[in-house]
């Protein structure tokens, strides 16, 4: 089949041509902002997920959908080492400058745009060619205190002018802890005074442990969102839909082993169905064209998206996983993995440690431990 018409877009945030099964996702979204801007309790949402089941995609969309209906949106991706402040503020800025285009010479947002510059004084970030030193006296230099009474003044300014303000931000698991406590304890702020204001958030399961290691009420205060690989229905659309577009079909054998192989996995079943485009001489998709594209795809996935995972831990990481893998069943208990490595839990605790922190690793419950990257373990077993 022509390449040039491939649907599929196997990448990381890249849309799919069919978002499938997240209706119910998008549609809490949506209502949550129409209530926040009809001034009704609204909840701010944080979704959870393995890598790869479209958690950034949805992050998007729904920023999308909030633009679109006219509310105001900053995003941004947290990365390790990197400090809030320093990652919000450009954004803000320019959140900022949208908002006073809807209703010229505001002055509150004049008030929130001396603020902002007192916040990127204090914290020590640059907005654009500027290094703003000057305080006024508003703000403290303390995070905790200071990033509430911004969000304030922006939800205020939000309110004014009849639009919702939605602070998204990806990968929030490397969030610097005490910056994650300040962001909970913001938007505890926001909710109390009913701000137009909300917060969506995506990121990796250990996500909400920390959330409620951070402050004890963030249970409460967030809707956490579990974003899960698809069910065989909506795993069947996200794979049908793009290529009927394209006048081709698949045989229902061929459709059932994709599904099979890639678990419903989005990010696998991008990866299947643009290998079996490769693949497939025409319409209909057979099973023998899937199991062709199945070597194609394992072997993209082993010397691409596995292996750079596996090359950025160290030796010891390294180690620890190859031996979460060989316990042959996952979750699996840390007094196993440690038994694998020959030393005892407290010594492979550290190891651990590691792991969750890089994102590769998280516990779904006390004592237990399995990989983030779904299908990782056949990957380790399968190289080495
Ligand atoms: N609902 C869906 N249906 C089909 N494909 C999807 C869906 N959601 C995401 N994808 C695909 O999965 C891949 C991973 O999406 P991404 O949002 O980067 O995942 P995550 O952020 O959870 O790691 C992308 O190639 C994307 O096109
Ligand atoms: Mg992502």
């Amino acid at each position: 089949m022509n390449p040039i018409d491939n649907p599929y877009t196997p990448g990381a945030g890249t849309p799919p041509p069919e978002l499938a099964g997240r209706e119910a996702i998008l549609l809490q979204a949506v209502n949550a902002i129409q209530r926040s801007l009809n001034n009704k309790a609204a909840k701010s949402q944080i979704m959870l997920g393995l890598r790869g089941v479209g958690k950034t995609v949805l992050l998007n969309r729904i920023n999308q959908l909030a633009e679109d209906s006219g509310n105001h949106i900053a995003f941004f991706e947290a990365t390790p080492g990197q400090a809030l402040p320093e990652m919000m503020t450009q954004q803000l800025h320019r959140l900022l400058l949208k908002l006073d285009r809807r209703k010229k010479i505001g002055k509150d947002i004049q008030r929130t745009f001396g603020l902002l510059r007192e916040f990127a004084g204090i914290f020590k970030v640059k907005i654009g060619e500027f290094e703003f030193s000057l305080t006024s006296g508003n703000l403290t230099g303390d995070l905790n205190i200071d990033l509430a009474d911004m969000f304030v003044s922006i939800g205020e300014a939000a309110k004014n002018r009849n639009t919702v303000v939605i602070i998204m931000i990806d990968e929030v698991q490397y969030l610097d802890g005490n910056d994650f406590a300040a962001l909970i304890l913001a938007m505890h702020k926001i909710s109390q005074k009913q701000l137009p204001f909300l917060f969506f958030g995506a990121g990796l399961p250990q996500l909400a442990k920390l959330a409620g290691e951070a402050k004890s009420y963030a249970e409460r205060l967030f809707d956490y969102i579990p974003i899960d690989r698809l069910d065989y229905k909506s795993a069947q659309e996200a794979l049908e839909k793009p290529a009927l577009n394209e006048n081709v079909s698949f045989e229902p054998d061929a459709l059932k082993q994709i599904i099979d192989e890639t678990e419903g996995y989005p990010y696998f079943l991008q990866v299947w169905g643009y290998h079996v485009w490769e693949t497939a001489k025409a319409s209909p998709i057979s099973l023998n064209d899937v199991n062709k594209a199945s070597l194609r795809a394992v072997s993209a996935l082993d010397s691409g998206f596995f292996r750079i995972r596996y090359e950025r831990l160290t030796e010891r990481q390294q180690e620890y996983a190859r031996a979460l893998a060989m316990v042959g069943h996952l979750p699996a208990n840390s007094t196993e993995v440690a038994e694998i490595l020959k030393i005892n839990v407290r010594q492979a605790a550290p190891l651990r440690d590691e792991l969750i922190k890089k994102g590769m690793a998280y516990s779904p419950s006390r004592g237990l431990i399995t990989f983030t990257v779904p299908k990782f373990e056949e990957y380790i077993k399968r190289n080495y």
